[in-house]
């Protein structure tokens, strides 16, 4: 039961969500991304067990705990454990196969992020395992190992194939600013993004309707743009040109890296505008052209989305776009604060007269990466 931990041993930390102003399906072609960090996330109270084994809890699944001896750990037929327990799972395996000591560690989870939303549940999970695990065996560890460690626990524990966009962003944010991120080099810049200063609100919209990256449609874009990687002669799509794009035979590859091609250029546009404390508005058309470029050419939007950012644009939003993955999941929309309440009718109307469920909605402004808090 989450609250058991004995406090003198324990700890707690906590990881972010995330939303991505711009720059998605570009962090596994080796290009660029601009996320900023929710004032939602994962908590993870963590204690050290002397006696070499795991022990998990989640608030959210309260009936699913785990117990698991280390040693067993390698062995465990995983697909007995419930699926939240692969992430953290994953995390801890990662740290001791990296050569880390663990005496035995008791973790009780707990969030306010949706889950499933596209709006980076797990990453947040797994970083938040990952600095509870850092500080207290490992403090050496750093801020790239733990991103490594938590892409590796999706990848490899649970199976899907994500790049570092959801893991950096957890870890690199800070407050009031979003995170610019080359992928290839991992430099990064914190670049202001003050809204209330510009009478502006960002508004994300969890459409409810499902977002499962592991069905296979996100590893197969992946697959994709490798193959057009290939076809090109690149080592990456970063590395592609428009020019060189528009030559592909196979109509599907040629959309594909054309979003690729043209997201990568529209993050450093974003990024230019915003550098020096840029009026965001003028951000607002790149954030919808990233939109329509992810339902048309790299076909990752979902109908929910699409009229979510259609209803909020004409609304008055400057600019609308669905986050993450795709496929269902959150969208957002860059609207001045005092229409935000019009926006968020308008969008809630346009779902009622299609019939879907009614959409979450909620302003956000960028909050700081995973920390400590007790
Ligand atoms: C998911 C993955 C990320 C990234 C986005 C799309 O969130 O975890 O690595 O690829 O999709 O931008």
């Amino acid at each position: 039961m989450a609250g058991s931990l004995e406090k003198s041993k324990a700890g707690r930390w906590l990881a972010p969500g995330r939303v991505n102003l711009i720059g998605e399906h570009t962090d596994y072609n080796d290009g660029f991304v601009l996320p900023l960090a929710l004032p939602m996330g994962v908590t993870c109270t963590a204690a050290v067990r002397p006696d070499g084994t795991v022990r998990l809890r989640s608030r959210q699944a309260p009936r699913d705990g785990v117990e698991i001896a280390l040693c067993a750990l390698a062995a465990a037929g995983w697909s007995e454990l419930p699926a939240w327990a692969h992430y953290p799972l994953g995390v801890i395996s990662e740290f001791v196969r990296r050569g880390h000591e663990l005496p035995g560690v008791e973790l009780e989870l707990d969030g306010d992020l949706p889950m499933g939303a596209g709006l980076s549940s797990s990453a947040a999970l797994s970083c938040a395992v990952a600095i509870a695990l850092r500080d207290l065996f490992a403090p050496s560890v750093s801020a790239a190992e733990i991103i490594d460690m938590a892409r590796t626990a999706e990848n490899v524990y649970v199976g899907v194939p994500t790049g570092i966009l959801d893991q950096s962003a957890a870890m690199l944010c800070t407050a009031g600013h979003v995170l610019f991120l080359d992928v290839r080099t991992r430099a990064y810049e914190q670049i202001p993004f003050d809204l209330k200063r510009f009478g502006l609100s960002l508004l994300v919209f969890d459409t409810g309707s499902s977002h499962r990256l592991v069905d296979g449609e996100y590893a197969r874009r992946r697959a994709e743009c490798a193959t057009a990687a290939v076809e090109l002669g690149v080592p990456f799509l970063r590395d592609a040109t428009a020019g060189q794009v528009g030559r592909l035979a196979d109509p599907v590859l040629r959309r594909r890296a054309r979003h690729v091609v043209s997201e990568n250029a529209r993050v450093l546009r974003v990024a230019e505008k915003l550098r020096g404390g840029g009026d965001p508005r003028q951000i607002g058309p790149e954030l919808s052209a990233g939109h329509a470029s992810l339902r048309d050419d790299f076909e990752v939007s979902a109908p929910q989305l699409d009229t979510a950012v259609a209803a909020a644009l004409v609304a008055g939003a400057y600019g609308a776009r669905m986050v993450g993955g795709g496929f269902g999941g959150s969208m957002i929309a860059l609207v001045d604060s005092g229409r935000a309440d019009g926006v968020v009718r308008t969008v809630r109307d346009a779902f009622a007269r299609r019939r879907f469920a009614v959409p979450r909605s909620f302003a956000v402004t960028p909050a700081a990466g995973a920390r400590r808090i007790e």
